[in-house]
């Protein structure tokens, strides 16, 4: 049975409002039809940062994913829910001592670096730990994909990882390294990319990039890892990623690999998060009331950028809709939710059936970068739900922290 409505409105009423919304039976069908496209040659690691529910991860895991944490706190969310240290790779631009202590000791598969101090300081830590330790360099290239609004870079300085000089410099010293091996590679330059030829030939290219960087200076090459990126639209003039076209882009890229001497054993790596996760969640939220201001009509919600933030951080609404359309003539509003500043729009202007108070209105592709990519201390209105929906099944996935027991964790030293 697909989610509809009625179990959309079943929900909000069981869990109350506002709260996230995961689609399980979608989310199953999302990965393996990436898994389809990408083919066995492809190894998928599950980004955890675009949804670190451990009921979204322990899905994943059970369907045969990877998993790539950014810190300690994403490999402990990813070693809870079962993946092991073997199916783990890391990356992240400014991690601490903490981050890399913990990544040593699990022994994951890769951790890819991103700066000359990094390097030296992982190489410490797994001396300390008594460890030889695999990583991979992350290449931030001249070259790359525009992105539309910036998130990751597309081509450029940036903050993450090496530029080709020096990298050139890390590998042409890495015999000074006592504790950490370097064999392998990673770029990713550009996110929420929509069009597959774009991504496949960014992937030639990496490959290309990581061929000569193992013949210049003799590196053996276990992995070469292309990011995320894979992208899904969030506008009604944007297009689906086309994974057919994706497929035999992929194709060309592992024939490629195939028919390089040196690169033929690596393991070629994708880290999706957006891809999988956004579209099966929603945000979903009630209408308190609605107002006319000047001609513009306004319907004011119980949530607002305190759960998602990702609207004004990018200037990308979410498509909403009300939920079970009332059939009522359509108007265009803006929503806004219930902090004090008027950033605090969940979307500027959409055409809804007019809605009116007591309506549930639900924001679409929230299942990732929304969540935990929020700023849920502002105003210190409580957390929002989050329900997991399977097979005619609902679910909470998690007890949000009360305020009151936010407010417990402090104490007032000073009087
Ligand atoms: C290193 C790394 N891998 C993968 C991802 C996931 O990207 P996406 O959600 O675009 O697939 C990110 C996102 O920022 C990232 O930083």
């Amino acid at each position: 049975m697909a989610l509809t409505e009625s179990i959309v409105k079943e929900a909000a009423e069981r869990f109350g409002t506002p709260l996230y919304l995961y689609d399980f039976d979608a989310l199953e069908e999302r990965v393996e039809a990436l898994q389809a496209a990408a083919g066995p040659r492809f190894t998928l690691a599950y980004a955890v940062k675009a949804n670190p529910s451990l009921a979204v991860l322990s899905f994943l895991e059970g369907r045969g994913l990877s998993a790539d944490v950014a810190s300690a706190g994403e490999l402990e969310a990813a070693r809870r829910a079962g993946f092991p240290p073997h199916k783990l790779v890391s990356t992240g631009p400014s991690k601490c001592d903490r981050d890399l202590e913990a990544l040593v000791r699990e022994g994951i598969l890769q951790i890819h670096v991103e700066g000359s101090d990094e390097l030296q300081v992982l190489d410490s830590i797994a001396a300390r730990e008594k460890k030889i330790v695999t990583a991979g360099l992350r290449i931030n290239p001249p070259w790359g994909i525009a992105e539309k609004r910036t998130i990751i870079g597309g081509p450029g300085a940036k903050k993450f990882g090496f530029d080709l000089e020096s990298a050139a410099l890390e590998l042409e010293s890495r015999d000074e390294l006592g504790h950490v091996v370097i064999e392998g590679f990673q770029v990713f330059n550009a996110s929420n990319v929509l069009d597959a030829g774009l991504l496949s030939e960014n992937a030639e290219h990496v490959v290309e990039l990581a061929a000569e960087l193992s013949e210049r200076f003799d590196v053996f090459v276990a992995t070469i890892d292309f990011g995320g990126g894979l992208g899904v639209p969030y506008s009604d003039d944007e297009s689906p990623l086309d994974l057919a076209a994706l497929s035999a882009g992929l194709a060309r890229v592992a024939r490629r690999v195939a028919s390089h001497a040196r690169l033929a054993e690596a393991r070629l790596i994708f880290e999706p998060g957006r891809f999988l996760v956004a579209p099966v969640g929603l945000y979903v939220t009630k209408v308190l009331g609605t107002k006319r201001c000047m001609g513009m009509n306004y319907a004011l919600v119980d949530g607002g950028i305190h759960h998602m933030v990702r609207p004004v951080l990018l200037g990308t609404p979410h498509r909403a809709r009300v939920v079970g359309d009332p059939g009522r003539e359509r108007v265009p509003v803006g929503i806004a939710g219930p902090l004090c500043t008027s950033l605090d729009v969940l979307h500027p202007e959409t055409l809804l059936p007019e809605p009116r108070r007591g309506d549930l209105i639900a924001f679409e592709n929230a299942g990732a970068y929304g969540y935990t990519e929020s700023m849920p201390l502002f105003l210190s209105h409580e957390w929002a739900a989050e329900v997991g929906y399977r097979q005619g099944r609902l679910e909470s996935l998690r007890r949000p922290p009360r305020v009151s027991e936010i407010l417990d964790a402090q104490r007032m030293p000073f009087d």
